[in-house]
């Protein structure tokens, strides 16, 4: 029997009583465009209140870059939250956000989560979930998708993709999305970051590797993934010597 019970949020009393438990205001969407564009509306309105925008199917999700984020109804979390004023700078927000899916699932009985720069959480067998975020000095939105129970994975991913139904673990995205908030607010302090830090370091499964880097302009290069920085860049040495990088994507080379 699916226990799923996201789509409760549909019914206005439930929702209210749920974003008075875990701190936020609920914006929830049976089918929506993008979480993460709803919720950069709500963050340049300035209302100046934590809000959730929750989707249980979105119809053009943002993955990193250029890439889309697709997802079939039911079968992942899709959340943007909206944080006023901003904690942090969105990348290091985005790498803190990791730890805090990682720290969420754990509590599910979750084991074996490796965090891969910048912002990926993985399983052995591959990523289950993304953070994504953007923002100003004023508000700051950080969007998650954490693959649950997709059926198939788009093509474009299915190699370096899995779900955590597929890792034997079923789990009911309301309960996630309560975890995962709570989280957040921790990662969100900066009085907690440093621990942050040092815990994505621990499980970082990019650190110590070769890797081939694309910065976020257009030049790649390979080099030995050294250190992670306090603003969460990513230390690489090279042939021609340390390269310091902000964004971008890394492949792992062995
Ligand atoms: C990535 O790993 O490339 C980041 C993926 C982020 C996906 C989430 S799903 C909820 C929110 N809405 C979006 O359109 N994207 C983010």
């Amino acid at each position: 029997m699916n226990k799923d019970r996201l789509r409760l949020l549909a019914d206005p009393a439930v929702r209210s009583a749920f974003g008075r438990e875990i701190g936020f205001d609920i914006e929830y969407h049976a089918s929506i465009g993008s979480t993460q564009d709803r919720a950069r509306e709500l963050g340049r309105a300035e209302q100046g209140k934590p809000v959730i925008v929750v989707a249980d199917q979105q119809t053009s999700g943002h993955g990193r870059g250029e890439k889309s984020w697709s997802s079939e109804p039911g079968a992942s979390l899709l959340a943007s939250w909206v944080f006023q004023p901003a904690p942090s700078e969105p990348a290091l927000f985005a790498l803190l956000a990791g730890v805090a899916v990682r720290r969420a699932l754990r509590t599910f009985g979750v084991a074996d989560i490796g965090l891969k720069w910048p912002n990926d959480v993985w399983l052995t067998g591959g990523k289950i979930a993304g953070c994504l975020a953007h923002g100003t000095i004023d508000h700051l939105v950080i969007g998650i998708g954490v693959n649950l129970s997709q059926r198939e994975l788009p093509t474009d991913i299915a190699e370096t993709a899995t779900t955590l139904k597929r890792a034997g673990h079923e789990i009911d995205r309301l309960a996630l999305l309560a975890r995962l908030s709570a989280e957040l607010d921790r990662v969100a302090d900066p009085a907690n970051r440093a621990l942050a830090l040092a815990e994505w370091r621990k499980r970082s499964i990019t650190l110590g590797r070769e890797v081939e880097v694309r910065d976020s302009g257009t030049a790649t290069f390979r080099g030995k993934a050294k250190a992670l920085a306090e603003d969460g860049a990513l230390l690489v040495e090279t042939p021609y010597g340390q390269q310091r990088v902000l964004a971008g994507e890394v492949r792992d080379l062995g």
